[in-house]
């Protein structure tokens, strides 16, 4: 395993100026790190029609395909970048357990929790930053043993201490903030830890008081790495911090990227919203009002049916800057560019996109070595389809006893 971490982190390095740059500023800078060292790839990139754009969007192995022709080590990251997947998942709730837990949620649950029972050491559960516990209920209602459900809101442990209470399940919901040192008076050595989704800091912190404290198993699905407190990640394992990557939160975003569960009105809204960022990026530099791009805040979706004259009054207006006194055909000619900037934008972000999956799985072996070090034998494996959750990797390891 630690020679296809390195493999990965040297790929990734010598690719580095493909997937470091965000497209967005790719584009309002109008600079491309790697347009003058590959002008075949960038030309053929600019060079692609909407339909095309998004035919590779949709089909990332064609482009895999294609892309190998200017990028020849692309295959082999992705090959090295490819985990198993599960098995079908062996463990359900009734529909009467179920109560309340949406659909995708509960095809979650089920196959982690399977993952969790099939490797299960202990004789207790600890399920971090558990929500209302939905894992949780899983785990005791099929394993029959102990639950402790650690979370942060007040209101989520009520609701899930009250239907556990209900369905008669040993569940017991702890409020508390896992960054504070008492969270660690829960963790004990004979506990399997499992989180669905942590954050984070929130699953490192995890893993840190797991090995701390010998804990038999823990299993862990993580999602939002850039939610971090420090400005870089900081890798756990020793072979990952002598050959760190200097991921920043808006790298470490990345993996994150994928729109696969948003549906077609949050992509529209999406395309709706960049076009008009750009747009009005466009029209402020033409006019000298502003030098360099100035973040525009959060805009209301529902305020983009006003059209784009309004948004650009609207971001003015937030950024005390008068606008001249245009015609509506001047609105027009800004919003057409802001398209034609969109599409540089989503072309760029091709290249980007082949990054994804080895960042996450760089981020994902980081842990592997972690634990690795710390006596544990590990396994990396997606447990779901992305349809159901893009943010599917399932990391697991077991605490290795005796000599
Ligand atoms: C993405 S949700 C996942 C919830 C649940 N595991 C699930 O999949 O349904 C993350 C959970 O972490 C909790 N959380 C956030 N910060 C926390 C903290 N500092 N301590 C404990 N829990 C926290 C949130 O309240 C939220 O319920």
């Amino acid at each position: 395993m630690q020679a296809t971490f390195l493999n990965i982190t040297n790929i990734l390095k010598s690719y580095q100026v493909y997937w470091r740059q965000d497209p967005f500023f790719q584009v309002v800078n109008g600079c491309t790190d790697w347009q003058s060292t590959n002008p075949d790839l960038y030309q053929w990139i600019l060079g692609l029609s909407p339909q095309e754009i998004v035919a590779y969007k949709q089909y990332p192995k064609t482009l895999l395909n294609d892309v190998v022709n200017y990028l020849p080590q692309i295959k082999q990251l992705e090959q090295q970048s490819q985990l198993p997947s599960l098995p079908v998942k062996s463990q359900t709730l009734s529909n009467h357990m179920a109560a309340g837990i949406p659909g995708r949620k509960r095809e979650q649950i089920e196959a982690l929790g399977s993952a969790c029972i099939d490797q299960h050491k202990g004789n207790q559960w600890l399920e971090w930053c558990s929500g209302k516990g939905y894992l949780g209920r899983l785990l005791a209602a099929n394993s029959g043993q102990k639950v402790t459900s650690f979370e942060y809101q007040q209101p989520l442990c009520d609701a899930g201490q009250s239907e556990a209470d209900k369905l008669n399940l040993p569940m017991t919901f702890v409020q508390g903030d896992a960054f504070d040192v008492d969270s660690q008076q829960l963790f004990d050595s004979q506990q399997h830890a499992v989180a669905l989704h942590a954050c984070g800091d929130l699953h490192t912190t995890l893993l840190r008081h797991a090995v701390k404290h010998n804990l038999a198993a823990i299993s862990f699905s993580p999602c939002c790495y850039h939610l971090i407190e420090e400005s870089l990640y900081r890798p756990l394992s020793t072979v990952a911090q002598q050959h760190d990557l200097a991921l920043n939160k808006q790298q470490l975003r990345i993996p994150l990227q994928a729109t696969v569960t948003g549906g077609e009105r949050v992509k529209r809204h999406r395309e709706q919203e960049m076009i008009y960022r750009l747009g009005f990026d466009a029209l402020c530099r033409e006019h000298r009002l502003t030098q360099c791009y100035l973040p525009v805040p959060s805009i209301k979706k529902s305020q983009l049916a006003e059209g784009f004259q309004a948004f650009c009054q609207w971001a003015a207006q937030k950024k005390s800057l008068t606008l001249p006194c245009y015609q509506q055909q001047e609105f027009t000619y800004f919003e057409q560019i802001g398209v034609q900037r969109y599409w540089q934008m989503e072309a760029l972000s091709l290249v980007q996109d082949l990054f994804r999956r080895p960042l996450e799985v760089w981020l994902a072996l980081d842990k592997w070595l972690y634990l690795e070090q710390n006596r544990y034998q590990v396994t990396i494996s997606t447990f779901c389809e992305p349809s159901c959750t893009p943010r599917n990797l399932l990391i697991q390891g077991k605490k290795i006893t005796g000599e």
